[in-house]
C-alpha cells in the first residue's frame, strides 16, 4: 500500500496528512477531516452530494483523490457559515425558500451555488438552473430549490 503525505488547506485552517493513494477526498474530509456535511450517495459523480468547492471551484469530492488535493483550498459547507453564526447567502436563500426537508442533498447544492455566484454574483438563471441539474433530491420536488436558485440569480422567486 502507498501512502502520500499531502498539506492542504480545509475550511480556512492548514492541513498535513498521510494518506493511501486510492483514498477519495469525500472520504478524507469525512473520515480524517471531520467534515461530515460532506454527504456521500452514489460514490460515481452523479447524485452532487459529495460536492466541495477546490481552488474555488464545484467539485465531486467522490471522483477526486485525496492525493490530488495536495496543495489545493478546500471548503465545505462546515466553511460557509460566518464565525458568528450568520448563514452564507445560498444557505439563508434555500431556508427561506423551504429548499430542503431531509438535508442529504443540501450541502452539494450549497456548495454548487456558493461556488457558481461567488464566480458569478449576477449568473444568469438559466446558468444557475443548469448548475442545479447535475444534483438529485429525493425529498422536495425541487421547486423550493429553484426558488431559491433564481432568488439567487436576481429573478423572481
Ligand atoms: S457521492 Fe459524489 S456525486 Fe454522488
Ligand atoms: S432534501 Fe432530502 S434528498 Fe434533498
Amino acid at each position: 500500500m502507498s501512502t502520500h503525505q499531502i498539506q492542504l488547506t480545509i475550511n480556512g485552517r492548514p492541513q498535513h496528512a498521510t494518506v493511501e493513494g486510492r483514498l477519495t477526498l469525500s472520504d478524507f474530509l469525512r473520515g480524517d477531516a471531520g467534515c461530515t456535511g460532506v454527504h456521500v450517495g452514489c460514490e460515481h459523480g452523479v447524485c452532487g452530494a459529495c460536492t466541495v468547492m477546490v481552488d474555488g471551484n464545484a467539485v465531486r469530492s467522490c471522483l477526486m483523490l485525496a492525493v490530488q488535493a495536495d496543495g489545493c483550498t478546500v471548503t465545505t459547507v462546515e466553511g460557509l457559515a460566518a464565525e458568528d453564526g450568520t448563514l452564507h447567502p445560498v444557505q439563508q436563500a434555500l431556508r427561506d425558500e423551504h429548499g430542503l426537508q431531509c438535508g442529504f442533498c443540501t450541502p452539494g447544492i450549497v456548495m454548487t451555488l456558493a461556488s457558481l455566484t461567488a464566480a458569478d454574483n449576477k449568473a444568469a438563471p438559466d446558468k444557475v438552473m443548469n448548475a442545479l441539474s447535475g444534483h438529485i433530491c429525493r425529498c422536495t420536488g425541487y421547486q423550493g430549490i429553484r426558488r431559491a436558485a433564481r432568488k439567487l440569480a436576481g429573478g423572481a422567486a
